[in-house]
């Protein structure tokens, strides 16, 4: 495609953001093509609004939060088997897919590559994606089906993602398994000025897990999905090696109450576990952060003692392909993240800050949840469900996860 760089210009100098050009005839020239590329693409409206929302980041608007209805997998008593059987049906029948959010880093660990990657320390040193893949592969065995898995990367961890696959030989799932990309967006500094990276290019970041909707569909996985058959998908987040992707019960529930959407919960560990909670926003199904609560709300408990919002949502979720088109097409609300980022300032220095001094944005799947008239909350058993990597040590860390696991599969 050719542009109009003077064009290109006189619309940077309208938004404020003529720098972005600054360097651009010291690269060469597929670089070139790449900015100008990147410059296309930019939302100038969009990036601008973000920024001026970082601003007033206190106002808030008034949002009616009330505790939603969930069910216990485990007081089903005798509807567990008629669920189940409704459920497996459909498996069996093919019509189920899983996708797993995986565009994230492992830098929180301090691992240098794709958070899948990443190796909890079992004593079989699999790699979460080996994890969730060997998994995948035993549901396909009891069900007779070849479940597709559909894998989110980001720019950033793409290549490195897939030629994990290639060297490890795709672990044997090579023909069910589908790669797309999630989306980018600028990160911007203090003064709402557009960064350029360290490669003379513009700084993008992934876009939040949030992205995974509008991304499934641009990328041409929805229509996949449809020709392969599926109807429902289970969208995952890779740092879960306890992610039970395949679950009869929770797909029964979806199709016996005819929702379009269903999604896992586990009893929250404390009031204050760093969590978010499902709940009911101005009445439609979401996600309440745990930064978000009171500690009045965190606290309150119902007549039995539970607490009210306690169900805790473990990016364990059931959709409808049609709700994922549907969520796919509308905007999301982006939320700010003051990050460090290493940039190249107007002059062309390279700055290393050593505090946070950019802003990123990032949509969360959760957002989207209001799109759908109702959704079906199941609580799940965290030792059968939910293993989590996020942190080096402590807390949600591979040593607990590890042991989770160990636990859950009698390794040890
Ligand atoms: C998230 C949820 C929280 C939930 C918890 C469960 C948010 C804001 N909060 O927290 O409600 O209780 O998980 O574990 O999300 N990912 C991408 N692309 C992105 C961002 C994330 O693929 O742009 C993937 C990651 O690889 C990971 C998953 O999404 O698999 C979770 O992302 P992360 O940012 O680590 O979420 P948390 O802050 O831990």
């Amino acid at each position: 495609m050719e542009y109009d760089i003077e064009e290109m210009k006189r619309k940077l100098k309208k938004y404020g953001q003529e720098h972005l050009l600054n360097f651009y005839d010291t690269l060469e020239e597929k670089k070139q093509k790449r900015l100008l590329e990147q410059i296309e693409g930019i939302d100038f409206e969009l990036i601008n609004s973000l920024y001026n929302k970082t601003k007033n980041e206190n106002i808030h608007e008034e949002v009616d939060v009330k505790p939603i209805e969930f069910i216990d997998k485990y007081k089903l008593n005798g509807d567990y088997k008629y669920y189940e059987e409704i459920g497996k049906k459909a498996i069996r029948e093919g019509k189920l897919a899983a996708v797993t959010m995986a565009g994230g880093q492992g830098t929180r660990l301090g691992h240098n590559g794709p958070k899948g990657t990443f190796d909890i320390g079992l004593d079989s040193h699999k790699s979460l994606f080996e994890l969730l893949c060997d998994y995948l592969k035993t549901e396909s065995n009891k069900y007779g089906v070849n479940i597709p898995w559909f894998i989110m990367t980001s720019r950033e961890n793409n290549n490195d993602t897939i030629e994990f696959f290639k060297k490890n030989k795709y672990f044997g799932y090579e023909k069910n398994i589908y790669f797309f990309i999630q989306g980018q967006l600028p990160m911007v500094d203090t003064e709402g000025k557009i960064l350029i990276g360290e490669d003379g290019l513009i700084k993008e970041a992934a876009d939040g897990h949030g992205g995974v909707y509008e991304s499934l569909l641009k990328s041409g996985m929805t229509d996949k999905m449809k020709e392969l058959g599926i109807e429902w998908v289970f969208i995952g987040g890779v740092d879960n090696c306890l992610v039970k992707m395949v679950d009869p019960v929770l797909m029964g529930i979806a199709i016996d109450k005819n929702v379009t959407a269903a999604g896992k919960s586990v009893v929250k560990d404390n009031p204050y576990e760093k969590v978010g909670a499902f709940c009911k926003k101005n009445g439609k199904p979401s996600v309440v952060e745990y930064s978000e609560m009171t500690k009045q709300m965190a606290e309150a408990t119902d007549e039995n003692g539970e607490l009210l919002y306690g169900e805790s949502h473990i990016l364990c979720n059931l959709f409808n392909i049609s709700a994922i088109e549907r969520m796919g097409r509308e905007p999301l609300p982006y939320h700010s993240a003051f990050k460090k980022a290493t940039y190249i300032d107007k002059d062309g220095n390279k700055i290393v800050p050593d505090s946070p001094n950019a802003y990123k944005f990032e949509a969360f799947l959760f957002d989207a949840f209001g799109e759908v008239d109702d959704m079906a909350i199941l609580r799940v058993k965290r030792e059968e469900e939910f293993a989590p990597v996020k942190n080096a040590s402590g807390v949600d860390s591979p040593e607990t996860a590890r042991k989770l696991y160990n636990d859950f599969y009698k390794l040890s």
